[in-house]
């Protein structure tokens, strides 16, 4: 008879035969970063998480080697907003600022950046807006000029998050033509309308001001959309594909996983944190066990990649073993 306990019966068998592994070496750290000087701010609704400008941020980059977390994602708090989002295209901008700061300085930091408008545009919408929408192909004009900005200041991969529609093949054109073919896109193929990304807006002072981001971003019923999306960033040239967020999606996670050969990543946003950080402050979870399920669950699902707050609890977890 087959007894599936035999297999359980100490940490050394059941080291043996755990599924999925758990890595630091999967995980993408996002970081906020203010232009404004001498900032280092934490978000109300994200414990553990601030907003460092680039004179402060030397200790949450030094702690980030120790621990051996070596990919970053970048979101900006500028200045300046205005109805375009000039900033974004600014090639002394704040993100510009931080790709040479890092890799100047970090050098063994592997640098992506966030490609979309939302946190340069007084609206708080992710593009240009034209009767009171955003307006597609004008947005992809500007999206050419962040994204040459980044890499003109040597950043190491790009990640749009905008959902606008040809974003991925309008990226990769632009990159091919100015002489950055060796810079990879990580789109954000599949991402949801979602009230997760809660927190986030108050971390990048993103929220919009008007109506929300259903015209662009996905509704959270769909899953067969999911395939189309991923699909069309797949054909486009998208050298990994994201789903966004990730615990409400794990189903979404895995169709993609089986349905494409391209790395998988996803993103465990904002209001995913703030939960467990939320019930682990009342003493009703162990928080501890609770980040590793989670991001176990993620992986598990058929994540390569996971983009996490937590990657600095995770990363000591694993280090304690
Ligand atoms: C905006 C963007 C969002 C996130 C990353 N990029 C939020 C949004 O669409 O409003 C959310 C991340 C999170 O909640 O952690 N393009
Ligand atoms: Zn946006």
């Amino acid at each position: 008879m087959f007894r599936p306990r035999r297999l359980r019966k100490s940490p050394v068998i059941r080291n043996l035969v755990r599924e999925t592994q758990l890595s630091v070496n999967d995980i993408i750290y996002p970081l906020f970063i203010e232009e404004k000087p001498g900032i280092k701010k934490e978000i109300a609704s994200m414990p553990g998480i601030f907003r460092f400008s680039l004179d402060k941020i030397s200790e949450e980059l030094d702690e980030l080697i120790e621990l051996g977390i070596h990919s970053v994602v970048l979101f900006a708090i500028p200045l300046e907003k205005d109805a375009i989002g000039s900033e974004a295209m600014n090639e002394s901008g704040i993100i510009p600022e931080a790709i040479r700061f890092i890799k100047k300085n970090y050098p063994q930091l592997y640098v992506i950046s966030d490609i979309c408008f939302c946190e340069y545009t007084d609206h708080g919408h992710c593009g240009i807006i034209h009767d009171n929408d955003v307006d597609n192909d004008a947005t992809l004009t500007n999206l050419n000029k962040q994204v040459l900005a980044h890499a003109k200041a040597g950043v190491d991969m790009v990640a749009p998050s905008g959902m606008m529609d040809g974003t991925v093949a309008t990226l990769r054109e632009a990159l091919d033509t100015n002489g950055f073919s060796q810079i990879p896109i990580m789109g954000y193929s599949v991402k949801y309308a979602s009230a997760y990304y809660g927190p986030f807006r108050d971390a990048a002072d993103s929220a919009p001001t008007f109506g929300d981001r259903r015209t662009y971003q996905m509704d959270p019923a769909n899953r067969t959309e999911a395939i189309r999306e991923a699909t069309l960033d797949v054909e486009e040239g998208a050298d990994i594909i994201m789903v966004k967020p990730a615990l409400a999606y794990l189903d979404i996670i895995r169709d993609l996983k089986n349905t494409f050969d391209v790395p998988i990543a996803a993103y465990n946003v904002s209001g995913e944190y703030a939960m467990i950080k939320a019930a682990g402050e009342k003493g009703w979870i162990d928080e501890e066990r609770v980040i590793m399920e989670t991001l176990t669950s993620i992986k598990r699902a058929g994540a390569d990649i996971i983009i996490t707050y937590h990657a600095k609890e995770a990363a000591k977890l694993l280090k304690k073993g």
